[in-house]
């Protein structure tokens, strides 16, 4: 049996105004009808060999969780609810723990809540190819062929072949500098981490054990302490809080003998910015992307999105245009990994 695990607990800043801390990029729909939740749910229904999905979000999210998940008729494993956010090795491990006592020794599925990916069946076919890794207890990654040297991502250097069609992983490196992004991409001989991990429970609770006792311990503690209310299960916020806050990438993947990295092609996009939305949105015949109320006269390659009120844009070119009701951004394409710092400063301003 594989289990999914459905990471829901980030923030996305970059795509604020309309992603909010109440609202956050995974609970919002951005380039369909359905919110990226139900989209990463839903995906799931072509590999028949999945269980109910088991979801970590904040517990502040829980009922929005809980109702878009209705809303598509998935019946969730269980709902854990994390007192804060300390990062996704936490959040991992406290479900692996929970898998484990459900099922014998599962296939966990980690999935981020808030990716796009235009072809599911190139996805679940790279799951598959997966599976017979993970069997074998490896840790398997998914690899994107990166397009530039985006520095936000974790970067894999591949290995030789193996059977199974993945590749030994020689080395893993989380979010390198620019210049070291830009040789490991001239280089050839990396891709892009997906964020999107396979393994059995046994296997990344070993790796836990022996890397990261310290989150291990708290992630114990934390569902031991438990209170269960339904599909919710509350983590014990003391037990919780007292795990190191640390990325699944920095904790093990970077430290592991046991990496394994299956390629995929299947146009994943992680949705990280306005920009990213405007290259796997669907263009009009002058490449804008529009949403909701927006009237256009000589405007190219710019994506405009209206909540509440029309847009009405003239001559724009290569433009971000997103109107809520109680803010309005404006930017460049290119200047949008800059939004993350506005949405800094208004923090730091109250
Ligand atoms: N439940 C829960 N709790 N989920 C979380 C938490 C948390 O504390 N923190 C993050 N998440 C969720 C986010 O919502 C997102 O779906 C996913 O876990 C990954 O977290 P990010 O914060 O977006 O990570 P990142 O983008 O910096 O880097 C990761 O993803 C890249 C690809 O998008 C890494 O895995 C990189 O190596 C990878 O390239
Ligand atoms: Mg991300």
């Amino acid at each position: 049996v594989i289990v999914p695990v459905i990471l829901a607990g980030g923030s996305g800043s970059r795509l604020w105004p309309l992603s909010r801390q109440l609202h956050p990029k995974q609970l919002i729909a951005l380039n369909s009808s359905k919110t990226m939740l139900q989209e990463t749910v839903l995906r799931l229904s072509s590999l028949s060999e999945a269980a109910d999905p088991i979801v970590i979000c904040n517990d502040d999210h829980r009922f929005m969780v809980a109702e878009q998940l209705r809303e598509v008729g998935i019946k969730p494993g269980a709902i854990l609810l994390e007192p804060e956010g300390r990062n996704t090795a936490p959040a991992i491990g406290v479900c692996s723990i929970e898998a484990a006592s459900r099922y014998t020794d599962p296939i966990l599925l980690v999935l981020p809540a808030d990716h796009f990916i235009a072809d599911p069946s190139a996805f679940t076919e790279a799951v598959r190819k997966g599976a017979g890794e993970a069997e074998q207890g490896r840790l398997i990654t998914f690899g994107i062929v990166p397009d530039g040297p985006e520095t936000g991502y974790g970067y894999i250097q591949k290995g030789g072949p193996l059977d199974s069609g993945a590749f030994q992983i020689k080395r893993f490196v989380e979010k390198p500098d620019l210049e070291t992004a830009e040789s490991y991409v001239t280089s050839g001989e990396y891709l892009w981490n997906s964020g999107m991990f396979l393994f059995k429970a046994s296997a990344i609770l070993k790796e836990f054990h022996s890397l990261v006792p310290e989150i291990l311990s708290a992630c114990e503690a934390a569902r031991k302490k438990a209170i269960v209310d339904l599909d919710f299960i509350r983590l014990d916020a003391p037990s919780f809080h007292a795990s190191p806050s640390d990325s699944i990438d920095y904790a093990i993947m970077e430290k592991t003998g046991q990496g394994v990295m299956v390629p995929l092609e299947a146009g994943w996009s992680d949705l990280g910015s306005w920009e990213a939305l405007w290259q796997v949105g669907k263009k009009d015949l002058k490449s804008n992307v529009t949403h909701g109320d927006v009237l256009t006269h000589d405007v190219r390659n710019s994506f405009l999105h209206a909540e509440s009120r029309m847009i009405a844009a003239v001559g724009l070119e290569n433009h971000i245009v997103v109107e809520t009701p109680d803010a309005v951004l404006v930017s460049p394409r290119d200047r949008v990994q800059d939004v993350r710092k506005m949405v800094e400063y208004m923090r730091l301003m109250g």
